[in-house]
């Protein structure tokens, strides 16, 4: 009988197991390619500003992602938290995602207006001046560190090419926007952006 054939045979077992999951993967993959849920901006999701840019790659260059999620789950425990649970819609600007995986600090995903400028500053210059029980490492160079403007338009650019839709003119401003700026000013105009569009959803 074939049943007992496929049985007896590990080689065929396991090329036939591969291709049952292949069609299983594929049926739960392929339509979030069409679904406007997950490829289109969710409401109030903007490409990030040139100085936004530069913040996100420094958020990556210090390995944030690696104690912060920007990931709320569906979950009663998050929302209450957080606020309203991510939408794919609202990383379809961001290349590559911050997810994350580990939450040895909490998300961020909503952090976006949630402390002033200065509390950010102060917090990333040494957070054991405002949260005393923190063990967040500090960040005092960001406050030194100049941005190199010479390099924002062209990470634009870069984004414009997978999709990202900035305009001509806000290439051509890219250099003016970041100029004289900080690392600090950088990453803290990222963070006061995060989850700006969420507030304005109902839950
Ligand atoms: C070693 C782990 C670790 C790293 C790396 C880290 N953090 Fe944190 N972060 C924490 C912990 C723990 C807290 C909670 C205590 C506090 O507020 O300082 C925190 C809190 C925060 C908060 C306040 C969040 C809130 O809702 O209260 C922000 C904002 C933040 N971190 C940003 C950053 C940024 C930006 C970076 C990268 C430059 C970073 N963190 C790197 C562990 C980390």
């Amino acid at each position: 009988m074939n049943h007992e054939k496929i049985e007896k045979n590990v080689g065929l077992l396991g090329i036939l197991t591969a291709i049952v999951i292949s069609i299983g993967g594929l049926v739960e993959i392929v339509p979030l390619y069409f679904t406007g849920m997950v490829t289109d901006p969710a409401p109030g999701v903007k490409p990030y500003s040139a100085l936004e840019v530069e913040g996100r790659d420094i958020y990556v260059r210090e390995g944030c992602y690696l104690c912060h999620s920007q990931m709320i789950r569906p979950l009663r425990a998050e929302t209450e938290r957080y606020g309203h649970y991510s939408l794919a819609g609202e990383s379809v600007y961001d290349h590559p995602f911050q997810f994350g995986s580990k939450r040895t600090g909490p998300d961020l995903a909503r952090v976006g207006g949630r402390y002033s400028d200065e509390w950010h500053r102060a917090h990333l210059n040494n957070p054991r001046d405002v949260v005393p029980e923190s063990n967040m490492p500090g960040f005092p160079w960001l406050a030194t560190n100049r941005i190199d403007a010479g390099g924002t338009a062209g990470k634009l650019r870069a984004l414009r090419m997978v999709g990202v839709p900035y305009s001509d003119a806000d290439i051509a401003g890219a250099r003016e926007a970041v100029d004289g700026k900080t690392e600090q000013d950088a990453l803290v105009a990222y963070l006061q952006g995060l989850g700006l569009a969420s507030k304005t959803w109902k839950n």
